[in-house]
């Protein structure tokens, strides 16, 4: 019992906490990094000056969830085209929980 809740998934366990604060996620999203490689247009979010555009993330949220979203960034699931994501997340676990619930709310 106890091996299977300490084997059970980083993401899952970050998720279940309570609501972050959706507020965050765009100083979030541009202090990780993220805007090296996408855009989120529909928040006024534009790639960095010396960036190259992989993709725009307006309607991510309309197609996938938090946690898969989570899944991605930590490279255990992988993207849309079947690939590992770029780039694996080095942030904090509460940072990431931000990220992905504001993610998922780009509907
Ligand atoms: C070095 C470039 C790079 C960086 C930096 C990067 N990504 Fe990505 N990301 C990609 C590529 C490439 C894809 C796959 C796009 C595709 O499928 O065409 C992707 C896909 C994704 C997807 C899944 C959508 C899909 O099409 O599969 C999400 C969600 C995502 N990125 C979020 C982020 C977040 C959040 C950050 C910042 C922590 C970030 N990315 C940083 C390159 C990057």
């Amino acid at each position: 019992m106890l091996t299977k809740l300490i084997g059970s998934s980083f993401a899952a366990l970050i998720l279940a906490a309570a609501p972050a604060a959706l507020a965050d996620g765009p100083s979030v999203f541009k202090a990780e990094g993220c805007t090296e490689c996408h855009s989120v247009s529909a928040k006024g979010i534009k790639l960095n000056a010396d960036g190259t555009l992989e993709k725009d993330l307006s309607h991510i949220g309309a197609k996938h969830d938090k946690k898969w979203i989570a899944g991605v960034l930590l490279q255990k699931v992988d993207n849309e085209k079947g690939d590992k994501h770029k780039k694996k997340w080095r942030g904090s676990k509460d940072d990431l929980k931000v990220l992905a619930e504001w993610l998922e709310s780009l509907k």
